[in-house]
């Protein structure tokens, strides 16, 4: 059966799509038709892993049915078309994030395995007193590895600070871009706050003062279209499973220079050329950053999750959901006692915010009982609760696949938390 991405891209090329069929694309997706405690599924833990289309699994499916061998490895047929599948996957991520080069894609595990690449590869050239500049809001995995390297190296960290709309100060990370800043590693999309920072601007910066900059695109990847060439960023870094993808499966793009240069991150099978006791020698880019038997089935998926959202179009997704995140802040600000953590100017699909005299996770709990799925806790991204002296937060996170109907939910679960803790005001 066709999917209705694939049905509207059959569609665009006669005549141009007027409107977002959202009802259409949630068919697409078999796990929004079941229930939970006997409530309709609201999903809006998006932030944390989007849901699969069936194209996704259907592909990951018929790899293991129809083509499942290892890749790069055998002569046989199955060898070989699997190592084609894998590869044309190669190709679209290349396309679609406008790499110049296809050996500038390294299949990783996600977004956390790619930064622990970098630092652990490209992080072996830091001397003593050299620094590294991250952000207030970055993601655990965007701190702890650099953490570790300027332990290991002798480093400094510095950490460019937000104000109390969760946005970055640019004088102050202009100010703390100095002359020993050796790498600058900053999200695109904050996963805690919904902040979308200008990225660009960063990079320049950083290039000006002789810096190489890594883009955590974990966030970005399913509402951002991102161009490599363009931004310009040496690293950027992203997730499949956010991006209506497979877990297990993400991509480090680097320049291909910086890559060449860089030492391998993990030695074994596929990432050598040669192997004595005296000496090994490191395959070719990529190859060289993928040891051992990848996640196979869940490149193939990744593939065509990213074909998936190339036909509907990242434009016209971003544009759903930014109206979704407009409706529901209007929500959010009508409801007594309820305080919005990220009020950035630029903000993309994530609405945080904390309830008077309730704890996250028990709006969590009550949320979910009313069918409600939202993530509650510090979004591993305990700095940022530090900085709204906040112990965690409740995070609605919105997806291609829902809609005006899931916020009313939302907000109709909210005010029901409030009847159990007595806390219901008029609004
Ligand atoms: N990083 C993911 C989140 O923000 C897991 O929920």
């Amino acid at each position: 059966m066709k999917s209705a991405a694939s049905e509207l891209s059959t569609l665009r090329g006669a005549a141009p799509i007027l409107a977002f069929d959202v009802a259409r694309l949630r068919e697409d997706f078999p796990i929004l038709h079941r229930s939970v405690h006997g409530k309709p599924l609201v999903y809006l833990d998006n932030a944390a892993t989007s849901q699969k289309p069936q194209c996704v699994i259907d592909a990951e499916a018929r790899y293991y049915a129809e083509l499942n061998a290892n890749i790069h490895r055998g002569v046989h047929a199955l060898s070989q078309q699997a190592t084609d599948a894998y590869e044309a996957a190669r190709d679209t991520v290349r396309r679609v994030i406008n790499a110049a080069r296809r050996e500038e894609i390294v299949f990783v595990r996600g977004t956390t395995e790619a930064i622990n690449l970098v630092a652990a590869s490209w992080g072996q050239r830091l001397q003593p007193g050299d620094e590294i500049l991250i952000t207030e809001m970055e993601h655990h995995s965007n701190i702890v590895p650099w953490q570790m390297l300027c332990e290991r190296s002798g480093a400094v960290l510095r950490v460019a600070p937000i104000d109390d709309d969760g946005e970055l100060v640019p004088r102050e990370l202009e100010r703390l871009l100095g002359a020993r800043t050796r790498f600058v590693a900053v999200t695109h999309l904050s996963n805690a706050l919904g902040t979308i920072n200008a990225v660009k601007r960063i990079v320049d910066l950083a290039h000006a003062k002789g810096a190489a900059v890594l883009i955590d695109g974990a966030q970005a990847a399913p509402h951002i279209k991102i161009d490599v060439q363009a931004l310009d960023c040496d690293f950027y870094a992203f997730s499949g499973h956010k991006l209506y993808g497979p877990t297990g499966v993400g991509v480090l793009y680097g320049k291909a220079a910086l890559l060449e240069a860089m030492p391998p991150y993990q030695g074994g099978g596929d990432m050598i050329r040669e192997v004595t006791f005296a000496k090994t020698t490191f395959n070719d880019l990529p190859y060289k950053f993928e040891a051992g038997t990848p996640h196979i089935a869940g490149v193939i998926g990744l593939g065509t999750a990213i074909d998936y959202v190339s036909e509907i179009g990242l434009d016209a997704i971003a544009a759903h959901e930014h109206q979704l995140l407009a409706y529901a802040t209007e929500q959010a600000r009508a409801v007594s006692g309820l305080r919005l953590i990220g009020t950035a100017k630029d903000k993309a699909s994530i609405l945080s915010f904390v309830l008077d005299g309730v704890h996250p996770h028990d709006v969590g709990t009550i949320l979910d009982g009313e069918g409600v799925a939202v993530r509650t806790g510090h979004h591993c991204a305990m700095p940022v609760m530090e900085h709204f002296h906040v112990p965690a937060t409740v995070r609605a996170s919105f997806a291609l696949y829902n809609t005006r109907a899931e916020v009313d939910a939302l907000f109709r679960a909210v005010r029901k938390v409030q009847e159990v803790f007595g806390h219901a005001r008029p609004t």
